[in-house]
């Protein structure tokens, strides 16, 4: 048999810099207020957002994604030609095929960068941070792209006063490179398709395309509605609140961390009441910088972790070389956990 020669990586892997971006325009309570029947204070106490970012139509998939990677980019102090792979994750781009991805790549002058799209939800991000500290350690490039990025505005219904207020637009990216140390720990991630209805969305296409009126939301016009993302609250926010800290511990003990070690806390932003829920079961020290930029961004899927992480880093609240735990959990249903020290 011939032998194939190995490659070559990096010893370990880490993330170098990481960028975010956030539509112009912000959305308060008050215009959702306008399509459904609520108040500013339910929505407040009840999921903790304050207002949201809503992109235009000149902020799209690849425009956002190309603004938060090239502030990545800067903050890593690296080229872009240097980056050998580009991963979106993302449920809200619309076309099909290709991949954004190779968009991305070209626009930020990448050398012919591997590149695609993955699918995982709110849990997006840790995926794509788990692809691109496999790739660098595995050798098939020295820097990763990794970007998290929806327009979740044009995949919610107005009227459905169960999700109206919860979404947001935004893109974060990081870069994944070589390291001489453990900086992105091991991976706690999982699937649970049994679960798959409790969020989806309304209308496949292909039945949107037919137009199957008999079966199809219509709106108070009497149209199919567009299809848009749909939930059971109650039960994503309960397997959210007593399965997720469960893997978030898991996460820690894979890492060898125990919560006095931890000094910051970045879970994904979907309701400010499941963050707390999660930081009482985890026990979480005083000391632990604990993410709550729900209240201002919504929830962003994918974009979530890297949007809060720049803020976290922005702000001063946190800072470069912290070891922080990130997970992430949403559609599929998906979650992925680890820790990792900031850039
Ligand atoms: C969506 C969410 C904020 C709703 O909060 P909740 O406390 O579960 O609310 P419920 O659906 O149980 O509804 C409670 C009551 O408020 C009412 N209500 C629902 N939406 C409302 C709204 N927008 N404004 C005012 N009242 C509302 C309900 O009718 C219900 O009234 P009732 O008690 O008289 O029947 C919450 O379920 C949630 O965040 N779920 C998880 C989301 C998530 O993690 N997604 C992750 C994947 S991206």
């Amino acid at each position: 048999m011939a032998k194939i020669k190995p490659s070559k990586g990096a010893p370990y892997a880490r993330i170098l810099g990481v960028g975010g971006y956030r539509p112009t325009r912000v959305v308060p309570n008050e215009v959702i207020l306008e399509k459904i029947d609520s108040s500013d204070e339910w929505i407040r106490s009840r999921s903790g957002i304050e207002t949201r970012h809503w992109a235009g139509p000149e902020e799209t998939v690849a425009a956002m994604s190309i603004e938060a990677s090239g502030k990545a980019i800067a903050d890593a102090g690296i080229d872009a030609e240097q980056i050998g792979a580009v991963v979106v994750s993302t449920v809200s781009h619309f076309s099909q095929t290709p991949a954004v991805a190779t968009e991305i790549a070209d626009r930020l002058g990448t050398d012919k960068a591997a590149a695609f799209d993955i699918s995982a939800g709110c849990a997006g991000f840790g995926y794509g941070l788990t692809l691109a500290k496999g790739m660098v350690v595995e050798g098939s490039a020295e820097y990763v792209l990794v970007i998290g990025v929806e327009r979740l505005s044009d995949l919610t219904d107005l009227e459905d006063r169960a999700t109206a207020f919860l979404f947001g637009d935004g893109a974060g990216a990081v870069i994944v490179g070589p390291s001489q140390e453990p900086a992105i720990g091991p991976t706690v991630w999982g699937s649970e398709g049994d679960k798959s209805e409790t969020i989806k969305q309304t209308v496949p296409w292909d039945r949107f395309r037919i137009g199957d009126l008999g079966a199809l939301p219509l709106d108070s016009e009497g149209n199919v509605k567009f299809p848009a993302i749909t939930q059971e609250g109650q039960a994503v926010f309960r397997w959210a609140v007593y399965e997720m800290a469960k893997v978030a511990q898991q996460a820690l003990d894979a890492a060898g961390i125990s919560p006095e070690e931890l000094d910051v806390f970045i879970p994904h932003q979907a309701n400010v009441r499941i963050i707390d829920s999660m930081v009482k079961t985890l026990k979480l020290p005083e000391h632990v910088t604990v993410a709550r930029d729900i209240r201002t961004t919504g929830n962003t899927s994918a974009a979530s972790i890297p949007l809060a992480m720049e803020r976290l880093l922005a702000t001063g609240e946190a800072k470069s070389g912290d070891t922080a735990l990130v997970i992430g959990f949403g559609a599929g249903l998906v979650y992925a956990a680890t820790v990792v020290t900031l850039p």
